[in-house]
């Protein structure tokens, strides 16, 4: 299927995504709308949610559907357990993940590692101590910017697919556009902490607890008590999750 730009402004103009983004069209729909959301259950998330992790990884790495693919290093996949019991999920990479090709190796990471450790978890961890990290956005926003809503909605698909394969028994959903592409919703990380979420994978309801993003604990102090608060009862709902499984 081939699209001119003229046929991409009248989908877009109905309010319709594109159904598939080939390599030589990702820059027709950028250039009628950057902030498109494509339609969901689109043909292209179908086939990214029939995907294994080799070829899912090899899908994100090839990966040319927004503009982000010309400005990235390389794409940060995700790291950690494929099987693990808790996932964390974070926003985009930074500068240098980007230049790693792993999530938060940054300042915003070494926090990161330090909130894993304090409920017994690392990257290596085998087991309960298991987790896997994966941002919302495979791709450097340049200048570390907000993710545009058409970028998110074009890279959602293979986050949904990560929780899938990793099907963990709690997820901690940090920061704002995380919430937003897994659970759903505008409202403030300060009405969303404190109680346990739900979020669909596969058919089967998995616990999300929501929490602040590290690197804006980093800008905010005194929310790290609530961020700890918010990791206790992450640690809770897991051991629930551990006694009924
Ligand atoms: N912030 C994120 O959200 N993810 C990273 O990988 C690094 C910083």
């Amino acid at each position: 299927m081939s699209l001119d730009p003229e046929r991409a402004r009248a989908w877009f103009a109905l309010g319709v995504g594109p159904l598939w983004v080939l390599r030589d069209e990702a820059q027709t729909y950028a250039a009628a709308d950057p902030r498109a959301v494509p339609a969901a259950g689109s043909a292209r998330a179908e086939a990214i949610a029939a995907l294994g992790w080799d070829e899912l990884q090899r899908a994100v790495a090839e990966c040319t559907a927004c503009a982000l693919a010309r400005t990235r290093t390389q794409t940060v996949f995700g790291v950690g357990d494929r099987r693990a019991r808790w996932m964390f999920v974070g926003e985009a990479p930074g500068a240098e993940e980007d230049a790693k090709g792993e999530p938060f190796v940054g300042q915003a990471g070494r926090l990161l590692d330090n909130m894993l450790a304090s409920i017994g978890l690392s990257r290596s961890g085998q087991g309960d101590r298991s987790v896997y990290i994966a941002n919302v956005l495979k791709c450097r926003p340049p200048g570390n910017r907000n993710p545009e809503p058409g970028e998110v909605a074009l890279c959602e698909p293979f986050l949904r697919r990560q929780v899938e394969l990793v099907n963990p028994r709690v997820i901690v959903v940090m920061g704002r556009f995380a919430v937003q592409c897994l659970l759903n919703t505008d409202a403030s990380i300060a009405s969303l902490r404190g109680r346990v979420h739900e979020i669909e994978v596969a058919g089967r309801r998995v616990p999300a607890v929501v929490t602040y993003h590290p690197a804006y604990l980093l800008r905010n102090l005194a929310d790290k008590a609530k961020s700890w608060a918010d990791l206790c009862l992450a640690r809770e709902v897991y051991e629930r999750a551990a006694a009924a499984a």
